[in-house]
């Protein structure tokens, strides 16, 4: 972000203190929402979760293709069950939330199956805009199951919808739009208005939650959204402070803004770095998608999650991460997006999976990893 500022001839403190953000995630020219979904649903594909996944669901407001669900390229790249439902949702940054409870409700009615909710994107404002300082990229996959292994979410959660511009991407642009402060008070109020519903509909009060993580496009954003909601609850979060959400902002302060994945990355987050073991406690979520709409929902931590924590795995792949220089900023994430010919890609990628080539106006992934077998998995399947 310091690299940043300085293109700009800004001031970094802007950017690291104002904003809150110290490093941008940016994708090699062979990375989209397909190779960073599958890289991160492959780590979760035992052969129990690959025979019992019923549903993908793929959230994602960085489209590959206006027909085609990028699940389905998940499902070849990755070879799922075929006999399974595959689907995107999309609705900004709240897309996998809306996921997340239709596969809840899914599998309360089929308690054997599983779902797989991917949330994979890439966030890109305009080169010098105001927004820019909150881009970045990536994926989240979970599984939804019966008997958890991380979290169980509780069945009421409180909404708040409005038909608002704050934040769009019309067909043809690959760079959002965005009025930004509105676009702050459009999330501060949806957080307090979803929160309130949830309270009318049953859902737990503030004193009984332990920690909170909130949809962060970047970290000072959840510094906003907890001082309004302490307000809105009053004595309710008299005992929540800033320790309740930080642990939740460690990987995005270093990553930005990744759309409908960021309120899981902050979830991710605080589990990989919460010093307390969490078992038992109740986590409040605020899940926001500009446009726009808001949940407000909790979960409770199973007692056993940290068996199943990756949290070495994650901080390895964010330090493995090459500093780019400006040049190679502006061609990766601005010029490359516009490119719409066919072309075979160099390999940049560090992930598993690749974009190897765009052909006949196909895309083409492929698995790098190792990178001595570079085997194309069309051609595999
Ligand atoms: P801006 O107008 O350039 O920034 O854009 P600012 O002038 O408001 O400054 C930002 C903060 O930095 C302020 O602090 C300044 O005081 C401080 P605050 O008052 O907010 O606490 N500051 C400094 N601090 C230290 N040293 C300095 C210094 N200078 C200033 N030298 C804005 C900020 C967020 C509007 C812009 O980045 C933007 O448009 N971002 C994109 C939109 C966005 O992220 N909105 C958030 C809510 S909407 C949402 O979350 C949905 C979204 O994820 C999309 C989706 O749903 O798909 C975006």
């Amino acid at each position: 972000m310091a690299d940043l500022a300085a293109a700009h001839g800004i001031d970094p403190a802007k950017y690291t203190k104002g904003i809150g953000q110290e490093r941008m995630a940016v994708p090699a020219p062979d990375e989209d929402i397909v190779t960073m979904a599958a890289n991160a649903v492959a780590p979760l594909l035992s052969d129990v979760v690959r025979d019992a996944v019923s549903t993908v669901i793929f959230a994602t407001e960085s489209g590959i293709d206006q027909s085609k669900s990028a699940g389905l390229f998940v499902h070849g790249v990755l070879g799922l069950n075929p006999n399974c439902r595959v689907v995107e949702f999309k609705q900004a940054c709240y897309g996998a939330t809306a996921g997340i409870q239709f596969a809840c409700d899914l599998v309360r009615q089929h308690p054997t199956e599983k779902v797989l909710i991917i949330a994979s994107d890439i966030a890109r404002y305009e080169r010098g805009s105001e927004g820019e300082c909150t881009q970045g990229a990536g994926a989240v996959a979970m599984v939804i199951s019966a008997n958890p292994r991380l979290i169980e979410i509780h069945p009421q959660s409180g909404l708040f919808s409005v038909d608002v511009m704050d934040f769009w991407r019309p067909n043809h642009r690959s760079a959002a739009l965005v009025e930004g402060k509105l676009s702050i008070d459009v999330y501060l109020r949806s957080l307090t208005e979803a929160w309130a519903d949830f309270r009318r509909k049953g859902g737990l009060p503030l004193d009984a939650v332990d920690k909170l993580c909130f949809h962060q496009p970047f970290t000072k954003m959840a510094k906003k959204a907890f001082a309004a909601l302490a307000e809105a609850a009053g004595p309710e979060a008299a005992h929540l402070g800033e320790a309740s959400y930080a642990d939740s902002q460690v990987y995005g302060r270093l990553i930005g803004n990744t759309y409908s994945a960021s309120l899981y990355v902050g979830l991710c987050s605080l589990l990989d770095n919460c010093a307390e073991d969490l078992g038992g406690r109740h986590i409040g979520l605020f899940s926001y998608g500009s446009g726009s709409v808001g949940e407000f929902f909790t979960a409770t931590v199973r007692s056993s999650y940290r068996r199943y924590l990756r949290a070495e795995a994650h901080k390895a792949m964010i330090e493995a991460r090459q500093r780019l220089d400006d040049e190679t900023y502006a061609a990766w994430f601005y010029d490359v997006p516009k490119q719409v010919e066919d072309r075979a890609l160099p390999q940049e990628a560090a992930g598993r999976f690749r974009l190897a080539a765009v052909e006949d106006q196909r895309r083409v992934y492929e698995e790098a990893i190792p990178e001595a077998q570079l085997v194309p998995l069309q051609a595999v399947a």
